[in-house]
C-alpha cells in the first residue's frame, strides 16, 4: 500500500517536473510517465537520446497502468520514420509491412550461435544497431553455466528459442520469472527495455511482449548455450524463415578471455578446455552438414577475421542475411573500429590487437597445454600452434590459417 502511494506521488512530482523541463517540446502530450529509480539520470538518457532516436515514453493511465495501446502505436511510428530511407530491396520485399509479423509478414530474423567470450557481444550490438531491430539476446541464461548438447534441456531450450523468434511468449513462465530476478536478461534488448526501464512489470508481461516484438522487421539473437547440431530441427521448421551465424574464436583466447569471468571458472562447460575444444569439433561437423542441406541459411565467422577486418566482415554478412548497412550501422563501426577505451565488456575495445592478447596474456605451458588438448579443433578451424614461448611471442607468428569446412 505504502509502496502504491509513493508510486503515485513520485509520478505526480516527476510528471511536473516533466511537464516543465519538456515544456514547448512535443512530447508534452505525454500527460504523465513513470520515473525510473535514477530520475535524474534518465532525464539525461531521455534528454541525450531523444536528439539522435525518437523516444517511446510510456503513458501511464489514470489507472496507473501503463496504455499498451499507446506504446505500441507510438513504436510502429517510430520504426517507421527510422526506416524511412531503408532500401527495403535488399531484405527481399517491398515496403516494411512486408517484415512484420503484426501486418502478416516475417521478419529478418538472425541466430548467431557461440559460446562464452568468443565475440558475440560485439557482433550482436552490430546487428542490434539496425533500426527496427529487436534482440532477443541470450534467450537460455535461466540454465546459467551450461552447454546443452542434447537431453534434459534441449527440448525446453529449443522451445523457447522457437517461440521467441515467432514472436510468441504464451507459455514461457520460466523465461519471465528468471527474468524477474535477472533483469539482464532484458536490458540488452533496448528497445524493449525502453519502456521496461520506466515500468519493469511490462518486461514480464507476455501479452505486451508479444505484441511489442510482431512490429519490429527485424530480429536477432545471440545464444552461446546451445550447439549447432540442434539447430537443425528449426531450420526445418518451415514456418520459421531466419539465418544462422556460427561464430568460432581460437581456443587460446577463449581461454584467456574466461580468466576474467568469475562465473566461468567452477563450472566444467565454461572452463574445462577438453569440453570445449569437443564442442567446436561438434559444431564443425554440424557447419558442414547444414551447409550442404542449408547453403543459403548458413555462415560460419571466427572472431579474429571479423576484428581483423571489421568493415568487410560486416559488410559481407549483412548482405548474407539481407540487410542494408544503415547510418547507424555505419556510426557504430566508426566509433568501434580501433579504438581502446572502455571497461573490460565494453566493445569498444574491440581492435585488430584483441583477439591475440592471449599471446603475451597466457604463459607458454598454459598455452602448451590447451594445445594438446584441443589440436583437432585447431586444425579444423585454421589455427596454427605455437612451438615454443619464444615462438608464441615472436613477430612473425601467425595463429591464423586458412580452414576450409569439408562436405
Ligand atoms: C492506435 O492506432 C490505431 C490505428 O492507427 C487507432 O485506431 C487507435 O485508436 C490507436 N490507439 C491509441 C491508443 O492511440
Ligand atoms: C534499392 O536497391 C536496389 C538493389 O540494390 C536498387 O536496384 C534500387 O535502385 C534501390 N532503390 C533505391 C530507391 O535506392
Ligand atoms: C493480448 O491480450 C489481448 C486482450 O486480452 C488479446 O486480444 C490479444 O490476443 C493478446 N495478444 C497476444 C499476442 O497474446
Ligand atoms: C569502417 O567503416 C566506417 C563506416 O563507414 C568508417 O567510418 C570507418 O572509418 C571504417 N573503419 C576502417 C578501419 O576502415
Ligand atoms: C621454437 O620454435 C621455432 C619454430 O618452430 C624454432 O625455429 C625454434 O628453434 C624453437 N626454439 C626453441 C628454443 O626451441
Amino acid at each position: 500500500m505504502f509502496q502504491r502511494i509513493n508510486f503515485y506521488l513520485i509520478c505526480f512530482g516527476f510528471g511536473v517536473s516533466v511537464l516543465l523541463i519538456l515544456a514547448g517540446s512535443r512530447f508534452t502530450d505525454n500527460a504523465v510517465y513513470r520515473p525510473g529509480f535514477e530520475s535524474h539520470r534518465n532525464i539525461k538518457n531521455y534528454m541525450k537520446t531523444e536528439k539522435e532516436e525518437l523516444q517511446v515514453i510510456p503513458t501511464i493511465l489514470s489507472s496507473g497502468l501503463p496504455d499498451i495501446d499507446k506504446i505500441l502505436n507510438k513504436t510502429k511510428e517510430k520504426i517507421k520514420l527510422e526506416l524511412a530511407n531503408y532500401n527495403f530491396t535488399y531484405s527481399g520485399v517491398r515496403r516494411l509491412e512486408d517484415l512484420t509479423i503484426e501486418t502478416g509478414g516475417q521478419p529478418i530474423r538472425s541466430i548467431i550461435i557461440s559460446t562464452w567470450r568468443s565475440g558475440t557481444t560485439f557482433l550482436g550490438d552490430i546487428l542490434n544497431a539496425m533500426p527496427g531491430n529487436f534482440y532477443h539476446y541470450e534467450p537460455l541464461l535461466r540454465y546459467d553455466i551450461i552447454q546443452i548438447r542434447g537431453p534434459p534441456h534441449s527440448k525446453s531450450a529449443m522451445s523457447t528459442i522457437k517461440n521467441m523468434l515467432k514472436c510468441n511468449f504464451d507459455n514461457m513462465e520460466e523465461y519471465f520469472d528468471y527474468g524477474k530476478e535477472h533483469l539482464n536478461q532484458f536490458t540488452h534488448n533496448i528497445r524493449l527495455w525502453d519502456h521496461c526501464k520506466y515500468k519493469k512489470e511490462l518486461c514480464f508481461d507476455s501479452n505486451f511482449t508479444s505484441r511489442l516484438c510482431k512490429l519490429f522487421p527485424f530480429q536477432s539473437m545471440k545464444v552461446v548455450r546451445i550447439r549447432l547440431r540442434l539447430i537443425r530441427e528449426l531450420l526445418e521448421d518451415k514456418e520459421l524463415k531466419f539465418k544462422v551465424i556460427l561464430m568460432i574464436r581460437d581456443p587460446r583466447g577463449v581461454m584467456e578471455s574466461r580468466q576474467h569471468r568469475d562465473f566461468c571458472p567452477p563450472n566444467p562447460d565454461c572452463w574445462n578446455p577438453e569440453l570445449m575444444c569437443a564442442d567446436m569439433i561438434s559444431d564443425y561437423v554440424s557447419a558442414s552438414r547444414l551447409l550442404k542441406a542449408y547453403p543459403d541459411r548458413l555462415t560460419v565467422l571466427r572472431y579474429e577475421d571479423l576484428a581483423l577486418n571489421v568493415n568487410e566482415t560486416v559488410k559481407e554478412l549483412f548482405k548474407f542475411l539481407g540487410l542494408n548497412m544503415t547510418p547507424s550501422v555505419m556510426k557504430f563501426l566508426n566509433s568501434h573500429t580501433n579504438k581502446n577505451v572502455g571497461g573490460p565488456s565494453s566493445t569498444f575495445r574491440v581492435s585488430r590487437d584483441v583477439p591475440f592478447k592471449w599471446k603475451t596474456a597466457l604463459d607458454y605451458n598454459h598455452v602448451e597445454e590447451i594445445q594438446m588438448t584441443c589440436k583437432e579443433a585447431m586444425d579444423l578451424w585454421g589455427y596454427e600452434m605455437a612451438h615454443n614461448a619464444s615462438h608464441m611471442n615472436s613477430k612473425s607468428f601467425n595463429p591464423l590459417k586458412q580452414y576450409v569446412i569439408e562436405e
